[in-house]
């Protein structure tokens, strides 16, 4: 007795995860899925492979645990953000989710920039349009398929269908929510000027809670099909990010967290809904209660190295490739990566954004190409870490930081030396699932909240120690930063 589950709708899998009073991980599962792109630019999964995977990952769990389902007080949600499942009256899924990472709408993009205007989208929004986000895929299915338009009557996240098939209702907690470009940021709640003005109707959309805040009871049928008790508590739980940063304990203000997986995300936590005035990073609300947070993305961090290592390294294994770097000078010669090898997100909102080596010369050998890539994706994120900043963010003593990246030694002292602030990782590295987990936890009052729960259960161990090389990075960065400005008008002539 005594666990509570956390589970991760993710673009790659569905995931579970079992956690008792001491935050220890006692049961996992995990079950992969396959995203779908009938058309270019298109991504999409189909809701009804959530579910399923979701009932063998929870058995997965429940197994490797030795437990039952009366063993789970409550069960926390977290997944993809931004995505659009679109269900009809009779809550039957019209059509294939559409993803986050789909790119179909940059011309409801602008039609949404020309309705609102853009300032006042940022104003209210915290965030620019860009083709990921929910509020332009129900424009463009407007557009393009009327019949599916016609009989729309719900709007939900990726991890919100599943809280459907779970107990029965809508609900959404306000970081998802507000990751569609429908909500106000500061009042933590759909906007009605933006639903009016685009010509949504209000009651599409999900009532909003709190990440703890439970939003409904296991149902007898779903309880059937996972194994878990009828009428165990569902809490809100909370977009992938800010459940991933619930997970390494970044909930106050002053906390950083660095993500250096395929993406590169740097995530901080705000005491009040401030957002940078441009949009160039992201402003959504929190999945704690009343705190927000700013967020930048880059699409290819660890991405980038392993696009290196593809195409020039085929077969070497990524800790000796960085390590090949190690005694390579730091920002060498003026060789340059830029990392925005499938467009960029943060600071450059630009689909067509490209990658390249800059400042190439003779004397320059592989060695030299591995040190600016691990150095171009560390100043794409000091790049949207600075925006934070100048939004008003604490400059971080310290950021703690998860993902694959991480692994190598070299790296990590390269983003220390950057981002010139100590990285240090957690023990709880878990990701998103971890956080919803917690979230649970918080639900079902094993603490009193949020910061309590991760003070509890989060301890940090330091990684690296910004060093020697600072004063060259911050000179060689102020070079990189008028990199993108001189080509982005090669990138965009085609
Ligand atoms: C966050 C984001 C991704 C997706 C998919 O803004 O786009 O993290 O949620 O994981």
């Amino acid at each position: 007795m005594g666990f509570v589950l956390g589970i991760d709708v993710s673009t790659t899998a569905t995931k579970a995860i079992l956690i008792d009073r001491d935050g220890a991980v006692r049961g996992t599962g995990s079950v992969d899925l396959r995203v779908s792109m009938p058309q270019p630019l298109w991504s999409e999964q189909d809701p009804a492979d959530w579910w399923s995977a979701a009932g063998l990952a929870i058995g997965e769990a429940l197994a490797s645990a030795d437990a039952s389902g009366a063993d789970i007080e409550a069960v926390g949600l977290t997944g993809q953000m931004h995505g659009a499942v679109l269900l009809d009256a009779g809550s039957a899924v019209l059509r294939p989710a559409i993803l986050w990472n789909d790119q179909r709408t940059a011309a409801e993009c602008d039609e949404i920039r020309s309705l609102i205007g853009r300032e006042r989208l940022i104003a209210i929004t915290g965030n620019d349009a860009i083709t990921g986000l929910t509020a332009p895929k129900l424009l463009w299915v407007r557009h393009h398929e009327p019949e599916v338009w016609s009989r729309l009557a719900h709007v939900l996240l990726p991890k919100d269908y599943l809280r459907f098939r779970l107990t029965g209702g809508f609900a959404t907690d306000k970081a998802d929510g507000s990751g569609t470009l429908l909500f106000d940021l500061a009042s933590r709640g759909w906007s009605p000027d933006l639903l009016s003005e685009l010509g949504l109707e209000p009651d599409w959309f999900p009532v909003t809670f709190e990440g703890p805040e439970v939003t409904g009871s296991l149902t007898r049928d779903a309880s059937e099909e996972t194994g878990l008790r009828a009428g165990t508590p569902v809490v809100a739980g909370g977009g992938d990010q800010s459940a991933n940063a619930i997970g390494v304990g970044v909930v106050s203000e002053g906390s950083v967290a660095l993500s250096l997986g395929t993406s590169g995300v740097i995530f901080a936590a705000t005491e009040t809904p401030i957002h940078e005035p441009d949009g160039r990073v992201h402003a959504f609300c929190h999945a704690v209660p009343g705190r927000w947070h700013l967020m930048s993305v880059m699409l290819s961090a660890a991405g980038s190295l392993r696009w290196f290592r593809d195409a020039l390294a085929p077969g070497e294994d990524f800790g000796e490739l960085a390590s090949s770097a190690a005694d390579v000078e730091a920002a060498t010669d003026g060789l340059f990566f830029l990392p925005y090898l499938s467009g960029e997100r943060s600071p450059y909102p630009d689909p067509l954004a490209r990658g390249a080596f800059v400042g190439l010369t003779l004397r320059h050998d592989r060695r030299h190409l591995v040190r600016a890539v691990l150095e171009g994706v560390a100043f794409g994120l000091r790049d949207g870490l600075d925006l934070m900043v100048g939004a008003g963010v604490p400059r971080p003593h310290q950021i703690r930081a998860s993902g694959g990246g991480l692994a190598s030694p070299v790296w990590r002292q390269v983003q220390a030396d950057i981002l010139d602030a100590e990285l240090a990782t957690t023990s709880t590295a878990e990701g998103a699932a971890y956080g919803a987990a917690i979230l649970a936890a918080v639900g079902r009052s094993w603490f009193r909240d949020v910061p309590e729960a991760t003070a509890a259960l989060v301890r940090t161990t330091p990684v690296a120690e910004p060093g020697a090389a600072v004063p060259a990075y911050a000179e060689a960065h102020a070079a990189f930063r008028e990199l993108y400005p001189a080509l982005a008008p090669s990138f965009h002539r085609r």
